[in-house]
């Protein structure tokens, strides 16, 4: 796979971009198939390089995962016991394989996980988890790299999260399914990833209650049931194409979104002139000649997802005026800051503040993609900037976004 991507800006999108599966629902949904007896089919999974290597780390667990000729997969774990320990190098590959840990000792009681890599957007701590399997009755150590953790008594529990955190509300959410007795999750997550994880359990027969709110109760089941399954549509893409369609001043139709998951997103664009509409087919975004300033505080859903965090920025830094960006939810997402910088921005850091002062115009330029948003922001500033635009690592934008190339070029972008 080639690993850059070079755009040419001043083009107007136009036209109908369909939107994939959720990446982040896909990818617990993978994994937590492997709690369930028989073929598991998942329906609109984006086929993305991060779902790519969660299926080698299935494989590499014993576990059956295949591509259909339908473009679904199947996953099918074997009849007798998993591996329960998942490989380093795949592992650091993304933060999602975290999630095995709780899946694992759903399954086999047993998990021993690498400690995760992914986007290196700030330090990405794991205790909330552990509390969370400690709760239900696992023994947890931490040598070498990895997080040992084995349950011999395991028991329902009340956890409180301090913080909302998605991976650790699904780690503990995918033991609890499995776990005799009641447990209770306190400031659980409420995104919709959570919800669409707590619907597919539930379609295979675990008993989970009050996803989406902050209150999430599961009663222990002994045998979960595989079937077939639809992913919800990915909030995040849709939200970057909504951006794309403003910020090139174009008219786009974003299909195949639910639209309640996209309003965080749409309250932000309208603010800043955008013409955003939901229609029976999608939500359709028309861009304003002027963008105007606005300001964004990142926050758990529902709140401005961090994960639009960066492509707002690029928005914003085309505004006429000043806007604050607060990330609220990881430390170091700001650096896409220097990378912005180089194709003539003008953003001021400090701390979890960054004041974005618009200019008149972006230069295009050769610039890095440092983690998969960025990436993404910096191909929405490509669409507007004068000239030509290199990206490079774009591996990290392919982490994300299926077909990208593609579905800009069908919308009249000029992208190689
Ligand atoms: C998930 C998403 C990611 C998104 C993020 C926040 C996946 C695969 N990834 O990541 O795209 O940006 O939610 O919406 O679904 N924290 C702790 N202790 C813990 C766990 C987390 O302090 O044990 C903190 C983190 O440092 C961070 C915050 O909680 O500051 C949010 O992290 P979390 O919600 O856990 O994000 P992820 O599940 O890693």
């Amino acid at each position: 796979m080639k690993n850059s991507l070079v755009i040419e800006g001043g083009y107007p999108l136009n036209g109908r971009v369909r939107v994939s599966g959720a990446k982040n629902a896909g990818l617990v949904l993978l994994v937590a198939s492997i709690m369930a007896d028989g073929e598991t089919i998942l329906d609109n999974l984006p086929r993305i390089r991060d779902v790519e290597v969660m299926v080698k780390i299935l494989n590499d667990l014993g576990v059956n995962a295949r591509w259909n000729e339908d473009g679904s997969l199947s996953i099918c774990p074997p009849q007798g016991a998993v591996k329960v320990k998942t490989s380093y190098e795949l592992s650091k590959k993304l933060r999602a394989s975290n999630l095995f840990l709780g899946a694992l000792l759903g399954r086999e009681k047993e998990a021993i996980v690498s400690l995760p890599g992914g986007c290196d957007i700030g330090s990405r701590p794991m205790d909330l988890h552990i509390k969370g399997i400690q709760a239900l009755g696992s023994e947890v150590e931490i040598e070498h790299g990895f997080i040992y953790a084995r349950t011999k008594a395991p028991a329902g529990a009340r956890v409180y999260l301090d913080f909302p955190s998605v991976g650790a509300t699904e780690n503990i959410m995918m033991m609890a399914a499995k776990t005799p007795g009641q447990s209770v999750i306190e400031n659980a997550a409420k995104e919709p990833e959570i919800v669409d994880l707590a619907n597919f359990l539930n379609s295979m027969g675990a008993r989970i209650r009050g996803a989406g709110t902050d209150l999430i109760k599961i009663e222990g089941v002994n045998e979960l049931k595989a079937g077939r399954y639809a992913i919800i549509p990915d909030r995040i893409e849709a939200g970057t194409y909504m951006i794309a369609a403003a910020i090139s001043k174009g008219d786009v139709l974003v299909e195949n979104v639910i639209p309640t998951h996209l309003h965080p997103i749409v309250a932000k664009l309208q603010e800043t002139g955008a013409i955003v509409e939901e229609t029976d087919q999608g939500v359709r975004v028309r861009g304003s000649k002027q963008v105007r300033p606005v300001d964004i505080k990142t926050l758990p859903y529902p709140g401005f997802p961090t994960d639009m965090q960066s492509q707002m920025m690029a928005l914003l830094s085309l505004a006429e005026g000043s806007s604050v960006i607060v990330e609220n939810v990881f430390e170091n997402r700001f650096q896409i800051v220097d990378e912005l910088k180089r194709m003539g921005a003008n953003i001021k850091v400090e701390g979890h503040t960054a004041v974005v002062n618009g200019v008149n115009t972006l230069y295009g330029a050769r610039v890095k993609a440092t983690d998969l948003r960025a990436g993404a922001a910096l191909v929405l500033s490509a669409l507007a900037a004068r000239g030509e635009t290199t990206i490079e690592d774009a591996i990290h934008i392919f982490r994300g976004y299926e077909n990208i190339g593609a579905k800009l070029g069908q919308l009249g972008a000029k992208v190689e």
